[in-house]
């Protein structure tokens, strides 16, 4: 059966989670929150946004139809990868360009479902 990409988004939605979760706990061990920007974007754009791209993809399986789906979904997980790691450099060292990077990459990603969505969902009525 071929990995589906609803599948991978919930999965990788909940290893964000995880990792987020524990970066959480070591700012408060620490009593260090100066990173508290990049754990809050972490979670929000790993976990929460990851879980819904799957969620709607669930909801609507259409979508998984379009070519661009697989290249959306690895365009949202490399820009989560370079933004909240690019909050980090950018509170550490004062440069913003893997944050820049990252936030534009995650964009796109949006953009991508954007056109999905809207390219696809109205043949939800034949599901
Ligand atoms: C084990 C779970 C978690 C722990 C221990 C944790 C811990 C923390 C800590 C210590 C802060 C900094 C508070 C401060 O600056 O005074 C923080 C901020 C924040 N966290 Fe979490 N967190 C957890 C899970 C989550 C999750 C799941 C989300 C979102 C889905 C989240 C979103 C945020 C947001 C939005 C902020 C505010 C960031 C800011 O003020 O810049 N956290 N968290």
């Amino acid at each position: 059966m071929p990995i589906r990409v609803h599948v991978v988004f919930i999965g990788l939605g909940l290893i964000f989670l995880v990792v987020g979760m524990a970066f959480g706990i070591w700012m408060g061990i620490n009593k260090d929150f100066q990173f508290a920007d990049a754990h809050a974007h972490w979670n929000l754009v790993g976990f929460v946004t990851s879980t819904l791209y799957g969620l709607i993809h669930r909801a609507y399986p259409k979508l998984a139809d379009s070519r661009l789906s697989w290249p959306q979904c690895i365009v949202h997980v490399v820009g989560v990868l370079i933004f909240a790691p690019g909050i980090i450099y950018v509170v550490a060292t004062d440069q913003p360009i893997f944050a820049i990077i990252g936030a534009l990459t995650i964009l796109a990603a949006a953009l991508m479902f954007m056109f999905i969505y809207y390219t696809h969902d109205h043949r939800i009525a034949a599901d």
